[in-house]
């Protein structure tokens, strides 16, 4: 239901056209269709899994199933209740490639919808080609984030989709007029947000009517949970082994915090595990970011420091400038991480053996390093029993998927295993005895789909 005008569609071609892009012919047989970016699914495509998955009550009034009441409605804004005018407007503008500087980038380019929501890349790529420093995390249940962004720059989802329209390596818009510009005056969107809001296209309400949609995409229902709900056949033994091990000897509950009231699986705090520590040196970071955010500390300077810079690594310290914040980011939640990969801020990890690998060798060692971090001691029985818990986690709409995902990080974990430190693992060599002070900061992360 993305509406479309003649006048506005001939636009976008003369946007392209001036900017040197060659748009594709639109359904291409065989090949992406226009703008299909990165090997995102075209819209419709996406458009149709999205209705498969979400069945006609999307939009009911009240908590999402398995989601408290209470915590729900604190949530959401007040100013932004949930209509189902609201959600199917913001369902068009997440799908909305006009909204990015040259058309071909939308919400869903990078949260793509036959793609558990996410883009299956290292680090997302955005108009131009450009490459961001950061992995996307899946828009799946991030309504029910505390805050938004691996470092919790945005306070809530409205706040959050306005960044990436402005980010200049994602959507690109030179301003918030330039985007609202774009969709304006198309008769299709006035009708939709005087419906919807009862006014004019604005940038708040384009935030507003994403947020509300993103509201539908709760993801909560896993084996795990018929497990946690008294049966104990709904997940393997070597998963109920893991789940003993996630809450005891591997320590992982500690940050991931997880139960019927907590479905998420994080404490929505930040900490330094030590991801990819050993390629930069924090303090000259630091340094760097402070002089950058005395010069001009708006949200939208440091949304393109965060995604587009170095600094990236400092993680949460860009927002706080505490320094036991360097190197800290949000602690990921852990629905429908089988499916999700690759792994944490940097999409440095290919699969959920590498995660578990990092972890029982303690991280990678640094001065900023969470006190909760340290060696492991697990054997390989036991890594594999806490990787099968993880891969209970999925939402049965993508049991299939699921199980394809395990086999196919298996077999790679069978051949490589890059973070896999027994010495460190089993103690024989300590964390700090490998740190690498000062050293240089490392390239970004190679780009490559996991397969
Ligand atoms: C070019 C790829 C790209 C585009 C386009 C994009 N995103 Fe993202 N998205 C990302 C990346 C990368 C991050 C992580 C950035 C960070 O945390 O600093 C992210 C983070 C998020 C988060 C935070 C989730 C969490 O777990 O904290 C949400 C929600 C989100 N995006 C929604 C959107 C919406 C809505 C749009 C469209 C307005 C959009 N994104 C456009 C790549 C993209
Ligand atoms: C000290 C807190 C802490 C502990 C303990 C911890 N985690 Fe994490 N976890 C985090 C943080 C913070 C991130 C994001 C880090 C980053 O990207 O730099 C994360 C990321 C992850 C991710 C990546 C998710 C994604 O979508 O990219 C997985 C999987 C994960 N943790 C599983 C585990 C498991 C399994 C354990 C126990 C072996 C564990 N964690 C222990 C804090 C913790």
């Amino acid at each position: 239901m993305i509406p479309r005008s003649g006048l506005l569609i001939l636009g976008l071609g003369a946007i392209a056209a001036a900017s040197g892009w060659v748009l594709a012919a639109p359904d291409t047989p065989g090949g992406a269709a226009a703008g299909d970016l990165h090997g995102a699914a075209a819209p419709d495509a996406q458009m149709e899994a999205l209705g498969k998955l979400l069945g006609a009550d999307a939009t009911a009034p009240g908590a999402p199933a398995h989601v408290d009441d209470a915590i729900w409605r604190a949530l959401i804004r007040d100013d932004n209740a949930m209509t189902p005018e609201r959600v199917a407007l913001g369902r068009a503008l997440y799908f909305e490639r006009r909204l990015s500087a040259d058309g071909t980038v939308s919400c869903a380019t990078c949260h793509d919808a036959t793609r558990h929501f996410t883009d299956k890349r290292n680090v997302s790529e955005g108009i131009r080609g450009q490459l961001g420093r950061r992995n996307a995390p899946t828009t799946m249940n991030a309504a029910l984030l505390r805050v938004q962004f691996w470092d919790g720059r945005s306070k809530d989802l409205e706040e959050q989709a306005g960044q990436p329209i402005l980010n200049p390596v994602e959507m690109g818009q030179p301003s918030r007029e330039a985007a609202v510009a774009t969709i304006k005056d198309d008769p299709g969107y006035q009708e939709m947000f005087r419906k919807a809001y009862g006014e004019p296209v604005t940038y708040a309400g384009i935030e507003r009517a994403i947020a509300s949609f993103e509201r539908t995409l709760i993801f909560l229902d896993a084996p795990f949970d018929r497990f946690l709900r008294g049966d104990a056949d709904a997940i393997s033994p070597d998963a109920r082994a893991g789940w003993a091990l996630f809450n005891g000897k591997a320590r992982c509950a500690s940050c991931h915090t997880l139960n019927v009231t907590l479905p998420l699986g994080t404490d929505n705090r930040f900490h330094n595990i030590g991801v990819a520590a050993h390629a930069h040196d924090f303090e000259a970071l630091a340094k760097q970011a402070l002089a950058a955010l005395s010069a001009d500390a708006s949200m939208e300077k440091l949304d393109a420091l965060a995604v587009a810079t170095d600094l990236s690594e400092l993680g949460r310290f860009m927002v706080t400038r505490n320094y036991s914040d360097i190197g800290a980011f949000k602690t990921s939640q852990l629905r429908n991480v089988g499916v999700t990969g690759p792994y944490m801020h940097d999409g440095s990890m290919q699969t959920l053996w590498d995660v578990v690998d990092h972890y029982n060798k303690g991280g990678e060692d640094n001065r900023y390093l969470d006190g909760g971090i340290e060696a492991l001691a697990l054997s390989e029985q036991e890594i594999d029993q806490v990787v099968a818990f993880l891969f209970t986690l999925t939402d049965d709409r993508f049991a299939g998927d699921n199980a394809a995902a395990m086999t196919t990080q298996r077999d790679r974990a069978m051949t490589t295993r890059p973070f896999r430190d027994e010495a460190l693992a089993q103690r024989k060599v300590l964390g700090f005895e490998r740190r690498v002070e000062g050293a240089a900061p490392a390239p970004a992360p190679k780009q490559e789909n996991t397969p």
